[in-house]
């Protein structure tokens, strides 16, 4: 079993989009093990982002991402990692597969709907970045 970090971000919480994203994951047969709705602060985009502080879509990343709320999840599951990047869709919506998230809801490259974490390394570290083990069931 895997565990990773899903984000819904600002564009598909604005577009009310929060339940339809989840209902991809509940089908696909994942599990909830944390949710919550909260507001990133630019300390906390600094540390989930940290690899991406100084290119040129950073500081524009971080008001995006810190202006409105986003909801926080972990999802779990076998092959988890892989399989919700793949149910997400490429970053830039236009060369997102179509059915997936980023198709139907994503704005464009940087309003991009929902993040999931990239790697084994990502996911435990972003992971720990948004929750405190008290907040995980199971
Ligand atoms: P995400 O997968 O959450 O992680 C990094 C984010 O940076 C990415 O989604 C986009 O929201 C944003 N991003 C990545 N590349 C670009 C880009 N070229 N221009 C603007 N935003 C980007």
């Amino acid at each position: 079993m895997e565990q990773t970090l899903v984000l819904i971000k600002p564009d598909a919480i604005a577009n009310k989009h929060i339940g339809d994203i989840i209902k991809h994951y509940e089908e696909a047969g994942f599990k909830i093990a944390a949710m919550k709705l909260m507001q990133m602060t630019e300390k906390i985009a600094s540390i989930h982002y940290a690899e991406h502080i100084g290119k040129s879509f950073y500081d524009e990343l971080v008001k995006f991402m810190t202006d409105d709320p986003i909801v926080a999840m972990v999802l779990e599951g076998e092959n988890a990692i892989a399989k919700v990047r793949e149910i997400n869709g490429a970053t830039n919506p236009a060369n997102a597969a179509d059915g997936t998230i980023r198709k139907l809801y994503a704005e464009n490259g940087s309003r991009n709907a929902v993040h999931a974490s990239d790697s084994a390394e990502s996911a435990a570290r972003e992971i720990a970045i948004f929750f405190s083990k008290v907040e995980m069931v199971g």
